[in-house]
């Protein structure tokens, strides 16, 4: 079992005088599912940067067991909130690309797509053009080819901000299942309170200027999930509805428009 840890990390970028982030520490264990809520402009894309390390901090280390890491690497593996896909290439081949750049034989690679585009539910449209998918299925596509990568570490940030309500709660599910099957760990990040308080055994809550890490909340719905309770019944249920309000009016203060 490895931990994905962001050992204090701070960030100030060149330009400016202010940090964007301060003293982060944040302990990811694999096969874990942490959730970050914030204020829009608070860090956390920067924060998933850092993570996946496509940013460097200014203090601070990401550390994979406790060893320091450089740069992006094949723990880790990262879901954008747009669609970073090849339009010119098919589903098959979007979810093909990272292994056909390593010269793995196509047999395997035929066999490896086939079976991730089977888990995410895509395996009737392998062949189909990007620009003939709905939103949803874009958005699998993008956690196909997270998870045709070998990562331990699965990082989002705000994957599912542009679907429908329904596809919405069909995407949780999936992570969900994948968390449960795969045994993988996801860091996400989101706007929505429900989908945080459902996603999360660990929910970061961030706050701006500096973006820091101001509330840690452990909760267990996940758990009821694969325990085997459906996503509707933990939804309604009334402690989830409290805690939903609960940050809501929270959360709500910090997300006031600001003139
Ligand atoms: N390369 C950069 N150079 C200078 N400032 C930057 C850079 N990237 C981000 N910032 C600033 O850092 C702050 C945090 O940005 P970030 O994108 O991490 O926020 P966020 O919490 O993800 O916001 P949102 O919820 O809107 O996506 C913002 O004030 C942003 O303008
Ligand atoms: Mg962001």
């Amino acid at each position: 079992m490895s931990t994905l840890t962001a050992n204090h990390i701070g960030l100030t970028f060149p330009t400016q005088i202010h940090p964007i982030l301060e003293d982060i520490h944040l302990e990811i264990a694999s096969g874990s599912l942490t959730t970050v809520l914030g204020e829009s402009g608070c860090g956390k894309t920067t924060l998933l940067n850092i993570l996946a390390g496509f940013q460097s901090p200014t203090t601070g280390q990401i550390l994979l067991d406790h060893q320091p890491l450089h740069g992006p690497d094949a723990s880790r593996a990262v879901v954008f909130q747009e669609h970073a896909l090849f339009p010119w290439l098919n589903v098959q081949d979007n979810v093909a690309f990272s292994l056909e750049i390593q010269k793995i034989p196509s047999k395997v690679v035929e066999e490896k797509v086939a079976h991730i585009l089977k888990i995410v539910g895509l395996d009737h449209v392998a062949q189909s053009n990007i620009w003939e998918l709905s939103g949803g299925m874009k958005q699998r596509v993008g956690i196909a080819r997270a998870l045709i990568s070998p990562a331990a570490f699965m990082l989002l940030d705000e994957p599912f901000a542009a679907l429908d309500a329904f596809t919405r709660e069909n995407m949780q599910q999936l992570v969900l299942d994948l968390w449960v099957k795969q045994k993988r760990s996801f860091f996400l990040i989101t706007h929505d309170i429900e989908e945080a308080l459902l996603l999360s055994e660990t929910l970061i809550i961030m706050q701006a200027r500096p973006g820091r890490i101001t509330k840690r909340l452990t909760l267990d719905f996940s758990h009821r999930y694969r325990d085997g309770e459906n996503i509707r019944s933990i939804k309604s249920d009334p402690q989830f509805i409290e805690l939903r309000e609960a940050l809501f009016s929270e959360l709500s203060h910090d997300m006031e428009l600001k003139i």
